[in-house]
């Protein structure tokens, strides 16, 4: 709008004062997002000049502090050998380093002409690829417990989102939108990559990996295995305790075991159709074996 309007009042003092002309520059987008090792080329259209030899120079500003990248003809400083001047003045970068991150402005003169000189700014920012992150997931973890899986990643940019997988299957950031993922207790950090659960259950045992992305790309970690245990201290006890009773009462019922057949033996040699006694009566508790058989695995 600006320039369209100083463009027609170019047209009209050029008009008023015959070959008198004004430099006016205009460029495509003076917000420039691109992916490092892309090609970019930074756009300075020159609208209206009187010379076909203007002095063209590009500036970087870089935290505020100006150099050249285009003075007397030649790409110089850090873009030395990387970047080419496409005519009349735009700026190409074949192949961008994320150093390349700044503002840079271009800026046309023409000495002869009533308005002599135009700059342009452009802010070219950098999209770089996360690497592969870092996790940190625990191996081993007992129900009911706090957990904390940690995912982090330092190079991307803008800064990456994280994003938690169990056994290859995305989580959800909410658990309660998933009928799978309802029941399970974690609150997960697209922003900081952590995956904290208030009270770790059976069923979120897997193999779990965490995701960075940006616009730039993306990089897993390797999947690692989260076991949960349910290995309370009270349950562990009572087990201990069950598994020593089954073996008092196995021994037990085998010492009995013998005694019986030892008295079946005398009872049968004794008299085959006689009810199994022994002589103490009281050694010889009963013929029926499944009497002892079956009380050590009812506990067990
Ligand atoms: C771009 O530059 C990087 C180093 O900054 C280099 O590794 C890569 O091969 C280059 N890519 C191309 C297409 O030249
Ligand atoms: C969640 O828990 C409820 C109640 O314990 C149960 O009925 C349901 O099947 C569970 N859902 C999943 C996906 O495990």
């Amino acid at each position: 709008m600006a320039s369209g309007r100083r463009a027609s009042v170019t047209v009209l003092l050029c008009s008023l004062c015959c070959a008198t002309f004004a430099v006016i520059l205009r460029t495509i987008d003076n917000d420039v997002w691109v992916n490092e090792f892309d090609s970019i080329e930074l756009t300075c259209f020159i609208e209206s000049i009187s010379t076909n030899s203007p002095r063209i120079e590009w500036k970087k500003i870089k935290n505020g502090v100006p150099s050249y990248v285009y003075f007397q003809n030649k790409i110089s400083g850090d873009l030395e050998n990387r970047a080419l001047l496409i005519e009349p003045a735009n700026l190409l970068i074949p192949n961008v380093s994320r150093s390349d991150s700044a503002m840079y402005r271009c800026e046309v003169a023409a000495f002869d002409d009533l308005k002599p000189f135009d700059e342009i700014l452009i802010r070219l920012a950098v999209r770089v690829k996360p690497v592969v992150p870092q996790c940190s997931v625990p191996s081993s973890v007992t129900a009911g417990h706090f957990t904390e899986l940690r995912c982090k990643e330092s190079q991307g940019y803008p800064l990456p989102h994280y994003q938690w997988f169990r056994d290859n299957e995305e989580l959800p950031e909410d658990p309660k939108t998933s009928i799978r993922f309802y029941n399970s207790s974690y609150v997960m950090n697209a922003k900081t990559g952590s995956l904290k659960f208030r009270a770790v259950r059976k069923e979120d045992a897997g193999e779990y990996h965490c995701q960075a992305r940006n616009d730039a790309g993306y990089e897993n970690c390797a999947p690692q295995l989260m076991e949960v245990y349910d290995s309370d201290i009270g349950m562990l006890v009572l087990k201990i305790a069950a598994g020593v009773m089954s073996f008092i009462l196995l021994t037990a019922g085998l010492r009995l075991a013998r005694k019986h057949i030892c008295c079946s033996r005398r009872d049968r040699r004794e008299n085959d159709y006689r009810v199994p006694q022994c002589d103490s009566g009281k050694d010889c508790v009963s013929a029926d074996e499944g009497h002892f058989q079956h009380k050590p695995s009812f506990v067990v």
